[in-house]
């Protein structure tokens, strides 16, 4: 269900992400946002304000553990549902995550690609990062149906 411009417009766009930044600045940005989701990760020391989550080491390693995951889905983009299924019964039947949260990390990733390639992330881009989002958070969802 990709076209081929879309398929180029993703891969192009993942090329240039530096798996580290982005995904510790994604994650930083959810427990920062939505704070309900910092319940999720207790272990993870000190998470008190914007400035302590965004330098927990435990957030930067997690975030590009999670971005580095998301990459398997811009590599898989015709198989993702079998790509994260392992994940989504992680998610659902182990950590029990609200599959919203998939949703809100999935439009903050969109928002931090958009402040990291600013111009280059034009309405065509957007629209298939959108697309791909969605497609990873309902294969995320999937144990719960
Ligand atoms: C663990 C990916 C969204 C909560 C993980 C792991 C990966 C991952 C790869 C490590 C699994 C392992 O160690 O075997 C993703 C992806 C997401 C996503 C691709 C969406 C794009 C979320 C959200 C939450 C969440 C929205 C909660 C708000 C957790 C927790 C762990 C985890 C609590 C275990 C952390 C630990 O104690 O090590 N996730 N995740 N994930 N994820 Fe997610």
């Amino acid at each position: 269900h990709w076209t081929a411009e879309e398929k180029q417009l993703i891969t192009s766009v993942w090329g240039k992400v530096n798996v580290e930044e982005c995904g510790a600045e994604a994650l930083a940005r959810l427990l920062i946002v939505y704070p309900w989701t910092q319940r999720f990760f207790s272990s993870f020391g000190n998470l008190s304000s914007p400035t302590a989550i965004i330098g927990n080491p435990k957030v930067r390693a997690h975030g590009r553990k999670v971005l580095t995951s998301f990459g398997e889905a811009v590599k898989n983009l015709d198989n993702i549902k079998a790509t994260f299924s392992k994940l989504s019964e992680l998610h659902c039947e182990k950590l029990h995550v609200d599959p919203e949260n998939f949703r809100l990390l999935g439009d903050i990733l969109i928002i931090v690609l958009a402040s990291h390639f600013a111009r280059d992330f034009t309405p065509a881009c957007q629209f298939a990062w959108q697309k791909l989002v969605g497609v990873v958070a309902h294969a995320l969802a999937r144990k719960y149906h």
